[in-house]
């Protein structure tokens, strides 16, 4: 890191000193411009930047070798900073910022609404917080169905402008298939999802568990084996009965990722906000999948946090003298007062005098008050 760091500097500079002499950028423009590129590569040609260490960054090479080894791939979806660094800090494999941001940050009813600029705006603050996962991003609804080349240039974006490393687009109809095929031509990893996928609620008929019949278990596998084909290295299998997903993990290659799919997938994903049980609020409560083990009780602990702090600014005991941490020296304080009655304002004098000493008596033997 250090010398990729400081041949980073090297070249920040140097390219600053032609059009800006004086302009040298800060350490943390460093990181965060290295930071905006999670698709450094696994082995550098041409003297590139040095590659990040192996440990660093999930790629596909590593899910591939999770999946012939047979041990479980770990998936959560993320939307913002703050859950990207839960994420990470976890050692998570693959972090998906998916549509379901649509219902469980943006409170829709489905994931439909969602803009692809949306998308992207929590793309980028997952890539920010996200270290060490592999990054995907869901393509929106509206924003690849169209042609390949509707699909290509959205899927440029995300990578682009959202700083991901793969994309996952919904769906197997020809038209998808031949959509997923001309992103991964394009250079671009791809995931696909079959079984229950949530933006073809519309022909669906809402949101309704596939594979349930002889015809629809098999259009599950086909699917799967024909989203292979096209190229894309993972699939997820949401909503299908275990002996499906069964079925077709054992007919790919590549490793699928079930989710209410039962346990003889290759991997597993949940979204954060069901898994953390974090959304209380009885429509929430309704429409939390059956297949969601809440492994915490998160918004209850918000809740409580919430109610607790209403009550404690309400009757004063926040914040207490532990949580007023800047000082003025007593000499300061005199002067301050002095000026404040030069200025006519006797009682603002009086208030500061009134709390200077209280604040003064809650003093710590050290004379600070704690941090
Ligand atoms: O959008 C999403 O969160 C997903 C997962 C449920 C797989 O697509």
């Amino acid at each position: 890191m250090g010398t990729f760091y400081n041949a980073l500097l090297r070249l920040r500079c140097s390219a600053s000193l032609v059009s800006r002499p004086s302009v040298c950028p800060s350490p943390q423009f460093l990181f965060a411009a290295l930071r905006h590129f999670s698709n450094v590569p696994e082995n550098s040609v041409y003297g590139g930047p040095r590659p990040q260490s192996p440990e660093k960054r999930v790629t596909l090479s590593h899910l591939r070798q999770k999946h012939h080894r047979g041990e479980p791939i770990t998936v959560i979806t993320a939307y913002d900073y703050p859950s990207a660094v839960h994420l990470d800090m976890a050692g998570i494999d693959v972090c998906l910022v998916g549509d379901s941001a649509s219902m469980v940050v943006h409170g829709h009813d489905t994931t439909l609404p969602i803009s692809l600029d949306e998308m992207l705006v929590h793309c980028r603050a997952v890539a920010r917080g996200a270290t060490h996962p592999l990054l995907i991003g869901d393509l929106p609804f509206g924003t690849y169905e169209s042609n390949s080349n509707q699909a290509v240039d959205t899927a440029v974006r995300v990578l682009k402008e959202g700083g991901m490393d793969a994309i996952k687009l919904e769906g197997g109809s020809p038209s998808r298939i031949t959509a997923a095929k001309a992103i991964v031509e394009a250079g671009i990893a791809v995931m696909g999802h079959v079984g229950l996928t949530p933006q073809a609620i519309s022909v669906l008929g809402g949101f309704r568990p596939q594979g349930r019949n002889i015809a629809s278990a098999v259009k599950v596998v086909e699917t799967a084996l024909a989203l292979q084909e096209a190229g894309c290295f993972s699939v997820v299998l949401e909503c299908v009965p275990a002996p499906v997903a069964a079925a077709a993990t054992s007919a790919l290659n590549i490793p699928t990722i079930g989710i209410g799919a039962g346990p003889f997938c290759s991997g597993q994903v949940l979204v954060y906000h069901d898994l953390l049980g974090m959304l209380q609020h009885p429509h929430h409560a309704k429409v939390t999948p059956k297949f969601c083990k809440q492994f915490a009780h998160v918004g209850d602990v918000i809740n409580k946090a919430l109610l607790d702090y209403k009550k404690e600014v309400t009757d004063g005991s926040f914040p207490g003298p532990d949580h007023s941490p800047y000082k003025i020296s007593a000499t300061d304080v005199n002067g301050f007062l002095n000026e404040l009655q030069k200025m006519g304002l006797d009682k603002a004098a009086s208030a500061a005098a009134a709390v200077a000493e209280k604040m003064d008596k809650s003093k710590l033997p050290n004379g600070e008050n704690s941090p």
